[in-house]
This record gives C-alpha cells, structure tokens and sequence, in this order.
C-alpha cells in the first residue's frame, strides 16, 4: 500500500517508523516530513495546512490511505476533503476534530452528557469575563477556545494576573481569532495522565498511559512548552483508575460525539487529572499526542497500520490491539532558548551505536549535513523491562547525541518513580 502521512514533527516520524513494520506497507510519503526521517520516508515538500497540496499529491500518487497526524489540518477539514476524492484517512472529520478545535464546544459537551470537568464559564465578551474574575477564587485558569498551539492556557495566581490574560487573549489578541471568546475555570489539583486512545465510533480501545513534562525546566519550572518528554505507562493510572475512567469518560465521550451527529473515528486524547474527587478530563485532543505517541507507539506490538484501518473501517473491536509490559522513556533534545526564541543551523550528529529509537522533529539538511531548524529538534526513546531501566537507557543515549546550544530536561521520568515506589 501507498500510505502518505501528514504532520512533520517527532509524533509522525514515531507513526512512520511503527507503520513501516506493517507487512502491508510499501511506501510512506511524509508531508512535510523533516529530513531526520529520511531513512524511513520520502519526504514532499507540502505543508500540514495546505489542503489544496494534500489532496492534489494523494490524488496524483494514487495514495491508498492517508493519516493526518496534526490537529490544525483536522480542524481544517483534511479528511474530509481527502474522503471526497476517495481516500480513506485515520483521523476525524472537521465536525468530529472540533472537539480539540473549540475547548468552548468540549467543555459545553462534557456539562451536557455528565462528563466529569473543571467547572466554568464561557465569555464572548471581555467586560462581562472582567467583572467575572472579581469574584472568582484564585488561582483560576483562563482558557483561549480556540487552537493555540497548546499556549492558550494560563494559570492566573491572583485577580490581577487574570485580568492580564483576559486582556492579552480579548483585547490584545495574542492567539489572534482564538481568544476571542474565553473559558474562565476552576483550578483542579492533582497528578495528570494522558490517555490516547483508538475509536471507530462505537468501540474505544486505550492505549497505555503516559506522562507528558511540558514545563521547559527540571522540577517542572519554566515556561510551558509543547512537552520536554514523557513515560509510559504512567504509574498514577491504576486499574481503578482506569476502570473509573472507561465508564465516565471514555465511552461517554464516544457516546456523546455520537449523540451529536458528530462520530470520532481516529485518535481521541484524553488529558486527565486525578483529583480528589476522581479523574477529571483537563483537555481532549483530536489526534495523538507529541511526545506522548514517542513512547506508546514504542510499546504497541500489534500492527498499527491494522488498527487505524479498522478505526475507519468500524471493525476495532475485531482487531487485536496489544501492548508490552516494558516501560519507555522518550527525552526530548531542544535547542536553547526554546519554547522563547532560539537559533537554528547548529550540525545534529548521532554516534553510530546508538542504542534508542531517535525521531526527529526540528530537523532540516544543509550543504549534506542534518542541521537544527526548530525549537524540539528530537527525542530519545529507550525502552527496557522497569522504567528506572528505561530512564537510564534513555540518558545514555541523550549523551551520543550532539548540537550546539542543545537543551533537555534530566529529570524526565523522576516524578513516575516517585509515584511508583
Ligand atoms: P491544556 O492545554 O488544556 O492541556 O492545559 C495546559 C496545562 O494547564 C495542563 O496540562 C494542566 O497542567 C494545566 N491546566 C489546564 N486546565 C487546568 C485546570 N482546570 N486546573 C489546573 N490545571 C490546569
Ligand atoms: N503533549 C501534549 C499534546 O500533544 O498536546
């Protein structure tokens, strides 16, 4: 099969080098890809967010199945213009993806169909979110509605900075048409796990849980970034737990997207905390989670190419979804002064014995050589029985990679073992 994948960061190349076992898989077109995955794609240059390029190359070359991995082309509508000339695809429709695409329309879900979440309120307006914020409690979390490249959250300590982030999103439009309209909500505490999970509208299957770090820093200080690395599985993710969450959340979820005519098929994430009245849902995403899927996919032993076609099919609960009992560790390897303003151009070498998966993300060629062009340039997935093993692993093989001005966090994984002992 011709099998194109859209999206260019550390999450495709995982997607691409899983698929790529798949005795079904001929060739892979990545679009854009980076040239870090060049061993394992061939790489066209085609953004994510151009549709129109997307459909013309799928169409062109004869692509049998498509998976669009990033969430601004599911928003957008990829799938759905990829399903009209005949291409089945992984991944939702735009009315199914908005679930991601407006936390407004998640969060109005959730309260319709009981499902448990941060109790809120939404505003279109900044004077009524202003007189609002005198009589919150503190702290309290303002919410842009739309895509904001996982930056539109802020955890307001007092009045005044809430007052700052409603003006920034309302007035100044920092996430420009996003923050048009805000969600004000209550601040929950406790641990958070990232549940992705397959769907093919009836049947929900979870993957093995994990734990993103999205803070730049060790310690979880810093600023907030697309996520420094993670582990699997996440340790606060008992069985109850997961029990728990398979009955209020994850298949009401299904059964609500269904209710309302909007059927998700593909991969729907759930961000949840563990407070102390159970697990709440923090946030859903419409597709796999970057580095989430860095660590899962490490550990899923059956075909994944199999599994996204039943999730388009609607044949998932026939398919065998199978998961290691090992642990992973993915650390991400960025360039200094990310998620704030950094250089790139830096020459990326990788020793010849390296011992981990490495997919790469910010990552460009020039004059022959693979040199840094984005702020997570990539991540180092080891896997091993214990994740004490996995963390070591992993750190070792941080070490036989090189970049100048590189910056990784050394305490991926710490909390879990904390957590776990
Ligand atoms: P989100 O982009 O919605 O995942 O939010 C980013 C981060 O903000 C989450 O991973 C949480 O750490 C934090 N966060 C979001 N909503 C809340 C909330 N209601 N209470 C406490 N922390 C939150
Ligand atoms: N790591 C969080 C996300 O993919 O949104």
């Amino acid at each position: 099969m011709k099998i194109m994948v859209v999206g260019g960061g550390g999450r495709e190349h995982a997607i691409i080098k899983k698929i790529k076992q798949s005795p079904l898989v001929d060739t892979i077109y990545a679009l854009p890809g980076n040239a870090g995955m060049n061993a394992d794609a061939t790489c066209v240059n085609i953004g994510a967010k151009d549709l129109d390029g997307i459909v013309a190359f799928a169409k062109e070359n004869q692509i049998d199945y498509a998976i669009v991995a990033p969430d601004d082309p599911l928003v957008l509508g990829a799938v759905d213009r990829l399903n009209e000339i005949g291409i089945p695809c992984f991944g939702p429709k735009a009315n199914a993806a908005i679930i991601e695409g407006s936390k407004i329309f998640s969060k109005n879900l959730m309260k319709k169909y009981g499902i448990p979440t941060a109790s809120y309120e939404v505003f279109t307006e900044m004077d009524a979110a202003l007189a609002y914020l005198k009589t919150s409690s503190y702290p309290t979390v303002i919410k842009a509605d739309g895509l904001a490249l996982g930056k539109g959250v802020v955890i307001a300590m007092d009045h005044d900075e809430a007052v700052d982030a409603v003006r920034s999103m309302m007035e100044d439009h920092m996430f420009g048409d996003s923050g048009s309209r805000v969600v004000i909500e209550e601040f929950l505490t406790g641990p958070e796990v990232s549940v992705l999970a397959f769907t093919d509208g009836k049947t929900v299957v979870p993957m093995i849980s994990s734990m993103d770090h999205k803070r730049a820093l060790d310690h979880d200080e810093g600023l907030n970034t697309g996520g420094m690395g993670t582990i699997a599985p996440n340790p606060y993710y008992t069985e109850d737990v997961a029990a728990q969450c398979m009955k209020e959340i994850f298949l009401p979820t299904i059964e609500a997207m269904n209710a309302e005519g909007r059927t998700f098929k593909g991969c729907l994430y759930y961000g949840l905390m563990i407070t102390p009245k159970g697990p709440k849902v923090i946030e859903y995403n419409c597709r796999f989670g970057d580095p989430e899927t860095q660590v899962v996919l490490p550990l899923l032993e059956s075909d994944l190419l199999e599994i996204m076609m039943a999730c388009t099919n609607g044949t998932l609960a026939e398919t065998e979804v199978r998961f290691s009992d090992k642990s992973a560790c993915c650390v991400i390897m960025a360039s200094g002064g990310y998620p704030k303003s950094y250089q790139n151009g830096y020459e990326i070498t990788v020793a010849e014995d390296i011992a981990a998966e490495v997919y790469f993300a910010g990552a460009k060629e020039a004059n022959g050589s693979l040199v840094t062009a984005g702020g997570r340039v990539l991540g180092v997935t080891a896997v091993a029985d214990t994740l004490t093993e996995a963390i070591e692993k992993s750190y070792e093989n941080v070490k036989k990679i090189h970049f100048e001005n590189v910056h990784y966090r050394k305490d991926i994984g710490q909390r879990a073992l904390a957590a776990g002992k």
